[in-house]
């Protein structure tokens, strides 16, 4: 037995294990992914990390995007929550009911009796937790965040038809502009969200060594100029 009781043979073992584990995960994110987004997953967990800012103004008309399915679409309400949680299991009860309880909002989207999206939206705060950093919001701006589309769903235009309708939902009552961030590399959402409108004005990031951190905002063009 070594120190702690714990025979010598189990501690190797156990520390294979876990270190096969993360090297299936960095293959398939190379895999699935392609070599770039790994390339930048690896830097993020070093310190490096940037999204693409994005905006869409709401004083344009807002083009009619259909998805190839008909969709009905309501205000997550406090009772649904048990069947979101199923729906999207990646967030925990705890994380949805505060972002309720901050006047987040979430639209969610159901087909042929399914629920197949979700999209967030704080007419408050942008904080983005990748970053772990606010965007500053300007007054009655809304930020759009954590779009979901089921995946057995996905390529039917569920997303950009949601962005569609948060953005007349939120221009109806007075918003003038949407932003919303999105990693480089997701090229889905680029796309999904290219077709409601939004437009790429900056990359925001940060770079992270122990203590010490670095906030960087590179503006390709100022929100007035996004249409
Ligand atoms: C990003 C996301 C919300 C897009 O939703 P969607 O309803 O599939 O949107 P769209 O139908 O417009 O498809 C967008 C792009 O996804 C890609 N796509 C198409 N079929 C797909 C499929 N079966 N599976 C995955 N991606 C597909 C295509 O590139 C498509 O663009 P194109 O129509 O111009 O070819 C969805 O992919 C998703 O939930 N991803 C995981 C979470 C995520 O990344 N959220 C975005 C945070 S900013």
């Amino acid at each position: 037995m070594q120190p702690h009781g714990v025979p010598k043979a189990l501690r190797t073992d156990t520390v294979i294990v876990m270190s096969d584990h993360r090297l299936q995960r960095a293959w398939q994110v190379l895999r699935r992914e392609g070599l770039r987004s790994f390339w930048f997953k690896f830097l993020g967990v070093l310190g490096y990390r940037r999204l693409f800012l994005l905006s869409r103004s709401l004083t344009e008309p807002i083009p009619a995007v259909s998805a190839s399915l008909p969709l009905t679409m309501n205000w997550l309400t406090p009772a649904e929550l048990t069947e979101y949680l199923a729906f999207r299991s990646a967030t925990g009860a705890e994380q949805i009911a505060d972002r309720l309880k901050r006047n987040q909002r979430c639209l969610v989207a159901r087909a042929q009796g399914r629920w197949v999206g979700a999209m967030w939206a704080d007419t408050q705060r942008a904080w983005i937790e990748y970053l772990e950093r606010e965007l500053p919001l300007a007054p009655g701006e809304v930020y759009l965040f954590d779009a979901y589309t089921n995946p057995a769903f996905r390529g039917q235009a569920i997303a950009p038809a949601m962005s569609a309708e948060l953005l007349r939902r939120f221009r109806d009552e007075g918003c003038p502009r949407a932003l919303r961030g999105t990693l480089p590399e997701n090229l889905a959402a680029l796309r999904a969200h290219a077709k409601a409108g939004f437009q790429t004005y900056a990359l925001m990031g940060r770079i992270k060594i122990g203590p010490w951190r670095h906030d960087f905002l590179t503006v390709r063009a100022s929100r007035a100029q996004i249409t």
